[in-house]
Order: structure tokens, then sequence, then C-alpha cells
């Protein structure tokens, strides 16, 4: 069984006032049983990372450029989220994917040159309303996988994070079912492609509107390693209600 994941993702949100909520957060960062991270923007990694102390909170970036350095204004490099102090970095958020035209190509090189600076990849996919309505879910998010992810990758280098389009931001979720049924899909792809033991040991996060009141129903779902938070993890109270809840799931 991988350890579980609470990961945080603060989006375009968080100026230095905001650190006071992860000083809020430490207790329960301190108590949880299961990994806690967050990945605040990029302008706030140094400073969130001074602020978690000997906490054992681990910091990320939201996205990063496939090359090590060059002439790519307004980019960051792999290297230099690790330099700044993070270990994880998400790859392929929707909002990548809408906003800056990001391709599973593209999502896969990154992945590629982030795995090769030591972070942790954490590979989101998910399906637009249009696209669950027309019964493609499987396909569309098998489709990412496959192409996002890159080869010879072992389960301590990659997180994937199931994220429903329609259900990020709205307080919409898919039913445990159907929360169920693509983690289940996106588990068997993962040991057909890696390998029983590493497809059974990369985390698989749900992501999209999970909030203290529906995570523990949530993280009882098979095959869910933990959660992809956004809105909820800007505020230690709910987030750290999240990282409780997800300490006592089976
Ligand atoms: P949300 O966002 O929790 O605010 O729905 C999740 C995400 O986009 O990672």
């Amino acid at each position: 069984m991988p350890q579980k994941l609470a990961a945080g993702n603060w989006k375009m949100n968080g100026q230095a006032a905001d650190l006071a909520e992860i000083e809020a957060l430490l207790p329960a960062v301190q108590a949880a049983r299961c990994e806690v991270l967050i990945c605040p923007p990029a302008t706030l990694i140094d400073r969130m990372r001074r602020a978690a102390g000997s906490a054992p909170l681990a910091i990320g970036g939201q996205d990063c450029h496939a090359a090590k350095s060059g002439a790519h204004t307004g980019d960051i490099s792999a290297a230099m989220l690790k330099d700044a102090g993070a270990s994880h970095v998400i790859l392929g958020h929707s909002e990548r994917r809408q906003d800056h035209g990001e391709t599973n190509a593209s999502v896969r090189t990154k992945a590629s040159a982030a795995i090769a600076e030591g972070l942790v990849a954490v590979v989101c996919v998910g399906e637009t309303l249009a696209e669950r309505e027309a019964n493609r879910t499987l396909d569309v998010v098998g489709g990412q996988l496959s192409g996002s992810v890159p080869d010879g990758i072992s389960a301590e280098m990659l997180v994937i994070a199931y994220e429903p389009v329609w259900a990020i931001g709205t307080g919409l979720t898919p039913t445990l079912d159907q929360i169920g049924e693509v983690h289940d899909a996106l588990r068997a792809a993962l040991a057909g492609r890696f390998g029983a033991e590493a497809g059974s040991a990369i985390r698989l996060l749900y992501g999209g509107s999970v909030k203290p009141d529906n995570a523990v129903e949530i993280f009882g779902v098979s095959n869910v390693d933990g959660a992809l938070v956004g809105g909820a993890s800007l505020k230690a109270k709910d987030f750290g209600a999240i990282i409780a809840a997800l300490g006592t799931a089976g």
C-alpha cells in the first residue's frame, strides 16, 4: 500500500501574509498519518519552505519548463524549482492545458525534465463534461495518461491526479462509483505499462471540489490514495480536516 498523499494546489493565490495559514496548518502536518504537499505560486516556494521549518511538509511547483535554462521569458525550470526548495511539481493541470495549450506531448516532456531533476511529477488527467456525457471518460483519461507519462518511471517519481474538469472549483463531484471506475482503470493501465509492483505503488489522487465534508467518503473509494485540493487547501482549517480524514482512511 503506498503512503497516502494530501496535496494542496494554491493556484494563482497567496502572498506573504497568507503564510500565516501554513503556520496554522503545522500542527495538522505534524500529526498527519499521510504525506502532505502544498504547491504554492513559485513566488512563495522559498518562504513556504522556511515557514514549514522542520515539519514534514513537502513544497511543490505548479508547472515547469522542459528546458534546464535559457531564453524562455517568464518560465521556470525544474532545476529552479528544486533550487527554491520544491520536491514535487504539478504538470498538465487542466487549467494549464486550457489556458496555455499544453498537450500530452508537452506534459510528457516536462515530466521527463522534472524527474531528471529529482522532482516528483504530479501529472493531472481528467475529462470535460462534454466528454463524460459522450461516455468518453475512460478513453480520454487513458489517452492523457499514456500520452503524458514518460517511459521508464518508478513509483516514487510519479503521482497521478484524476481531476474531472467539470468538478474543479464548481462544488460538483462525480459519484463515488464514477471516481472508483476511473481510478480502477488508471491503476490497471499503470500496472499494464509499468508492471504490477510499480503500478500498484504509484499514488492516484482524486481532485475536484474535495472539501472537509466529502473527503471521508472519497478517501474510502478503492484506488484513491489521496487528493489534490484547490480551494480548500488555502485555509488551514479546511486542509487540516482533509489531512486528518486521509489519515483515518483505510
Ligand atoms: P478545487 O481544485 O479543489 O478548487 O476544485 C482542484 C484542483 O484544480 O486541483
